[in-house]
C-alpha cells in the first residue's frame, strides 16, 4: 500500500468521489513552489488554496508559531494572552475596522458576520452575487451561488441574487451599470426594511474574476446608508495582499460595515479567519450580548501564524510586490492573446488573475504540468494566483512555461 492509498483509507479528500480525487504526494515547499514524490519541484500558481500568501516555509512565521508552542500552545477563548493582543493591533492597523471576531474558518466567519448582520438590524434577508461563493456550510452555500450547493438546493430557501450581466454596460452619467440597476430592482421588490446585509466578494475568486463597474461598490453603499443595510465585503481570497491592495476593495476606497477575512491571513500556516468589525457595531455589542462563540476561537498556535504573516506582508511589502509582478503577467498575457487564437482575455488585478480560452482548459494544464506548472482551472478559465513572493523574472519564466503549454496543447 502507497501514502495516498494508506491515507485514502481512512481519511476523505475534499469535493470529489473518493476513487476519481485529484491527489498529490507533497514533500516539501520553498517560497512559490512545491515537490512532488516522483516528480519534483512545481510552481505553485493556485498557493495552495489561494492561501499561500508569504510562500512555503517562511522562516519568520515559523519561528513565531514555535516561540507560541513553547510558551503556551493552548488556552480559552476569553483568555487574555500577549499574541491575541498583538494580533488585534496588528489587524486593526491593517483593515482599519474596530474589532474582530476570530473563528477557525472562513465558512465559520462568513456564518458569523450573517448572526452580526441579524442581531444587529433585526431583519433577516442576506443578498449576494449569483456567481460567488462564501464557504461550505449549509447556510452560505443558501446564500451564495457556486455550483457546489447543488446537491442540497432543493432543501434551500431561495437565495436572492444579484445577476452578473455577461458583459456589464457601463455606468453614464444618466445611467447605472447593469449590475447597480439590478441590485436596486432586487432591493425594491423585497423591500429595504427585510434586508439585513448585502454580502460581496471584494473581488469574486473562482466564479470569474469579473472586474465590476466602476460604480458598483459606490452604489451599493450609497443604497445601504439609505436603508439602513450592512454592507459585507468578503476577503477572504482577495484579502492579504492577493490583489494587489491589502483588500482588494480599497482600489474603490468605499467603507463597509463587516469585513471577512481568512485564508492569508495566516498565509495558511494554521487555521483562523474572523469577521472585522466598524466601530458602530462594535459598540453596540459592549452592552448588548455577542451571541457567538467557538472552542477554538483566537487558537494561540493560529494566532502566531497570523501575526508572523501580517508582518511579513509589511515588512517584504507583499501587496505592493503583487502589483509589480501582476503586471509582468499582465503584459505577457496580452502578447499571448496576440499570438493564440485560443487565447481570448485576461481578468484579475495583482496576483489574482485568470486567463480566458476560447476552450476546457483540460489539455494545457496538463501540458503545464509536464513542464512543472500546477496550474488552477475551471472550464475555459486559467486562475494564476501564485503566493505573493514570487519575483519579476520567476514571473517571466512561468508566463515562458505556460506559453510553451498553450503551443503544445494546440
Ligand atoms: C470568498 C470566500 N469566502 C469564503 C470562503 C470559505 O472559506 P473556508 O474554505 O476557509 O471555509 C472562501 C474559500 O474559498 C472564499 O473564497
Amino acid at each position: 500500500m502507497n501514502l495516498t492509498q494508506r491515507q485514502q483509507s481512512h481519511l476523505f479528500f475534499t469535493w470529489s468521489a473518493q476513487d476519481r480525487a485529484k491527489t498529490l504526494e507533497i514533500t516539501d515547499a520553498s517560497r512559490a513552489r512545491f515537490e512532488v514524490a516522483g516528480k519534483g519541484w512545481v510552481w505553485d500558481l493556485e498557493s495552495q488554496v489561494y492561501n499561500v500568501n508569504v510562500g512555503h516555509k517562511h522562516p519568520h512565521v515559523q519561528a513565531r508559531m514555535i516561540e507560541q508552542i513553547g510558551a503556551l500552545p493552548a488556552a480559552a477563548p476569553n483568555a487574555v494572552l500577549e499574541i491575541r493582543a498583538t494580533l488585534g493591533d496588528l489587524l486593526a492597523e491593517h483593515t482599519q475596522m474596530a474589532k474582530a471576531f476570530l473563528t477557525t474558518g472562513g465558512s465559520e466567519a462568513v456564518e458569523n458576520a450573517i448572526k452580526i448582520a441579524r442581531l444587529a438590524t433585526g431583519r433577516s434577508k442576506i443578498i449576494a452575487r449569483k456567481n460567488s461563493y462564501h464557504g461550505a456550510t449549509l447556510a452560505v452555500l443558501e446564500i451564495a451561488g457556486d455550483p457546489r450547493k447543488q446537491p442540497f438546493v432543493a432543501n434551500m430557501r431561495a437565495p436572492l441574487h444579484i445577476e452578473d450581466p455577461h458583459p456589464a454596460r457601463a455606468p453614464t452619467a444618466a445611467r447605472a451599470s447593469d449590475w447597480l440597476e439590478s441590485l436596486h430592482e432586487l432591493v425594491a421588490r423585497e423591500g429595504a426594511q427585510t434586508i439585513a446585509a448585502i454580502l460581496l466578494e471584494g473581488f469574486t475568486g473562482t466564479n470569474g474574476m469579473q472586474h465590476p463597474p466602476a460604480d458598483f461598490w459606490p452604489g451599493v453603499r450609497a443604497l445601504c446608508d439609505a436603508h439602513g443595510i450592512l454592507l459585507i465585503d468578503d476577503e477572504i481570497f482577495s484579502g492579504f495582499g492577493r490583489t494587489g491592495r491589502w483588500f482588494a476593495r480599497d482600489r474603490w476606497g468605499v467603507k463597509v460595515d463587516m469585513m471577512t477575512i481568512g485564508k492569508g491571513l495566516t498565509s495558511g500556516y494554521a487555521p483562523l479567519a474572523g469577521v472585522m468589525v466598524s466601530a458602530a457595531l462594535a459598540e453596540r455589542f459592549d452592552q448588548e450580548v455577542l451571541w457567538c462563540g467557538l472552542t477554538h476561537y483566537a487558537h494561540p498556535v493560529s494566532c502566531a501564524a497570523a501575526v508572523g504573516s501580517l508582518e511579513v506582508l509589511a515588512s517584504e511589502q507583499l501587496p505592493e510586490n503583487a502589483e509589480r509582478v501582476g503586471q509582468v503577467f499582465e503584459r505577457r498575457f496580452a502578447t499571448m492573446i496576440e499570438r493564440h487564437a485560443c487565447v481570448t482575455g485576461q481578468r484579475g488585478f495583482g496576483l489574482m488573475r485568470a486567463l480566458e480560452l476560447d476552450r476546457g482548459a483540460d489539455e494545457i494544464v496538463a501540458q503545464a504540468w509536464e513542464l512543472g506548472v500546477f496550474l488552477p482551472a475551471r472550464g475555459p478559465m486559467i486562475w494564476v494566483c501564485p503566493p505573493l513572493c514570487l519575483r519579476e523574472d520567476e514571473a517571466e519564466t512561468i508566463a515562458d512555461l505556460l506559453e510553451a503549454a498553450i503551443v503544445a496543447a494546440a
